[in-house]
């Protein structure tokens, strides 16, 4: 006959990892793994914390916009609740791309919502919901804190030499955020 008990897990037992291994983590964040892309350490992490800065508040952001996507009302509720999810998925894809160029450069890339939350610049929404008016002013500060610090970065980039960084700030950041302001401040004019 099948034993139905319910086995209770202790604490201490999810804590053990399923293979046990000596090493936690093979490169610690903030370290550089030096990689053969022609470029300096020095540039590769200085790229790196700022592709980094830029990941955080880009997840941010998608988020804003998903929590916004579930929580929108009014006489607009369905064009925004599409809209809103469109420019999440588009901040996600973006996401992606700029924590692979993190790895690429030798980082490590910020992944966890609790480590994007410390680092991230876009000041903290609230958990409750908000009326649409406040909720697309709160998305217009978000893509303006972040293509203030991206295009300082992406002039940093150029400086330096480390152009494939700059393309990805400038062609794939500014242009999707400039192109979802348009989006969004439409909605206010
Ligand atoms: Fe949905």
């Amino acid at each position: 006959m099948l034993n139905r008990s319910i086995t209770k897990v202790s604490p201490s037992h999810l804590r053990e990892p399923v293979i046990p291994s000596d090493r936690s983590e093979t490169q610690p964040y903030g370290t550089l793994q030096r990689t053969p892309l022609a470029l300096d350490c020095d540039i590769a992490a200085a790229s790196v914390d700022n592709l980094n800065q830029l990941l955080a508040d880009t997840l941010t952001l998608g988020s804003l916009y998903k929590k916004h996507h579930w929580q929108v009302s009014g006489p607009n509720f369905y064009s925004l609740h599409l809209l809103f999810d469109k420019h999440y998925e588009e901040q996600e894809s973006l996401a992606d791309l700029l924590a692979e160029r993190v790895q690429t450069l030798g980082g490590v890339s910020v992944a966890m919502a609790h480590d994007v939350a410390e680092l991230a610049s876009i000041p903290r929404s609230p958990k409750g919901r908000e009326d649409p008016a406040n909720q697309i002013n709160r998305l217009l500060q978000a893509h303006e804190v972040i293509l203030l610090e991206a295009r300082a970065m992406a002039r940093e980039a150029a400086e330096l030499g480390d152009l494939g960084t700059n393309d990805i700030i400038v062609s794939d950041l500014i242009r999707l955020n400039e192109a979802q302001v348009w989006f969004v401040v439409e909605h206010i004019q």
